[in-house]
């Protein structure tokens, strides 16, 4: 067959086109993206089954209407087609967003629209490809939300710490400082100054141990030294004293060590968890299981409280927005590391984080041998 002049030159082999009509129909009928092809007066001459699917209108019934009788007042499709006609130049990835007729949620397109000339090279009619974006647009307007979201928490976070370093330490080491300064400057009787020395002592021990809790709770050197079954009953440990709730631990008695990341991953995961146990839950008693069988290792937090509410829990399942970012952000840490994160609701809640092991037990190996130890086993 002869390639018409119309055609670039050395796109394609003559054979390409030696069927045209098959070829327009078969790509027509199986293309995922929207096809149409519009007359001079924007009425559909021809609509594939997949803009069918986008407009929510059959294809059939999209012959003899216009533009606007199915696509409603989506932004900016009139004015493109009209600028199209004008200009006898294709209108190329232009960003689409409305309500149509046959939606009911507002959706987004990227449309690419292109003349159709005759012998003469008058505009005859307009080609359209559209793709649709909607679900990819959500995704993005939550990524921004989480974005934002994260940035707020990690603001909050260092607020916190600065209070908490503030209030606490720089007391303490007020106090201190004032000890000293009546111990240099005064001729005290032993006794006093005896009393003041201890009293520094005392203040300098709160020091340590306030330092070593706020170091511990940033993080906790335990899970590097020791692996996350210590590190986690150290947290349980505190846990209980701090906030009252009773906690049941339960390790596996041979678990030992983990590869680094996903000891750090459940760790996190363990703290999020208790945390909405302790702000949202209301809860009087909290199990925490740890446990590894074959290549997979499972965490699960379970408490008796007041639930997630359905309508919240479903909205995460389905679309990972909680209105906070402690779910969504265990839920990606978790995919990170190659597994799964399940959270359940019913008389309490259950989170459970299960990650396969196969995947990184070689950087682990390596971990510890760089490390000069040896696995250790954690006993419940
Ligand atoms: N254990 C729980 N019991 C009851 N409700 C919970 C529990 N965990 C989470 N929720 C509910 O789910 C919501 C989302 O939790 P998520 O951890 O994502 O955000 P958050 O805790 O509100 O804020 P943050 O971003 O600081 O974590 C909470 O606001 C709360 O209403
Ligand atoms: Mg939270």
């Amino acid at each position: 067959m002869e390639i018409p002049a119309y055609f670039p030159r050395g796109w394609f082999a003559p054979e390409a086109f030696s069927e045209p009509q098959q070829l327009l129909a078969a790509f027509f009928n199986s293309s995922t993206v929207g096809l149409a092809i519009l007359d001079r007066q924007l009425r559909f001459q021809a609509a594939n089954g997949a803009l069918a699917k986008m407009s929510g209108v059959p294809a059939g019934a999209h012959l003899g209407k216009t533009a606007q009788q199915i696509f409603g007042d989506l932004e900016p499709l009139e004015v493109t087609l009209q600028h199209v006609l004008a200009t006898t130049r294709p209108a190329l990835d232009v960003d689409l967003s409305g309500r149509l007729p046959k939606r009911a949620e507002v959706g987004h397109w990227i449309g690419n629209f292109f003349p159709i000339k005759d012998g003469s090279g008058k505009v005859k009619q307009i080609g359209t490809i559209v793709v649709e974006v909607t679900n990819q647009k959500k995704l993005e307007k939550s990524l921004h939300s989480l974005t934002a979201r994260l940035l707020q928490i990690k603001d909050d976070e260092q607020r916190r710490i600065a209070r908490e370093l503030h209030d606490s330490l720089g007391q303490y080491y007020v106090r201190l400082k004032m000890n000293l300064d009546v111990l240099s400057r005064h001729e005290l009787e032993p006794d006093d100054k005896a009393e003041l020395f201890a009293q520094s002592m005392q203040v300098l021990d709160r020091c340590i141990s306030e330092t070593r809790t706020i170091s511990y709770l940033l993080h906790p050197p335990l899970l590097d030294e020791a692996g996350l079954a210590s590190a986690v009953r150290w947290y349980v440990d505190g846990l209980g004293q701090r906030s009252g709730i009773k906690v049941n631990l339960y390790v596996q008695q041979d678990l030992g060590r983990l590869p680094e990341k996903v000891e750090m991953g459940l760790f996190r995961v363990l703290q999020e968890s208790v945390t909405n146990v302790h702000r949202h839950a209301n809860s009087p008693a909290l199990d925490i299981r740890l446990g590894r069988k074959s290549d997979q290792v499972t965490l699960e937090v379970r408490d008796y409280g007041r639930g997630i509410q359905p309508a919240q829990l479903k909205r995460f399942q389905e679309t990972n927005t909680s209105g906070g970012v402690g779910l969504a952000g265990m839920r990606e840490r978790i995919h990170e590391l190659g597994g799964w994160l399940d959270v359940r609701s019913d008389k309490g809640t259950i989170v459970t984080a299960k990650i396969p092991l196969t995947r990184s037990r070689k950087k682990s190996i390596t971990r510890q041998h760089r490390k000069g130890k040896s696995a250790k086993s954690d006993v419940a």
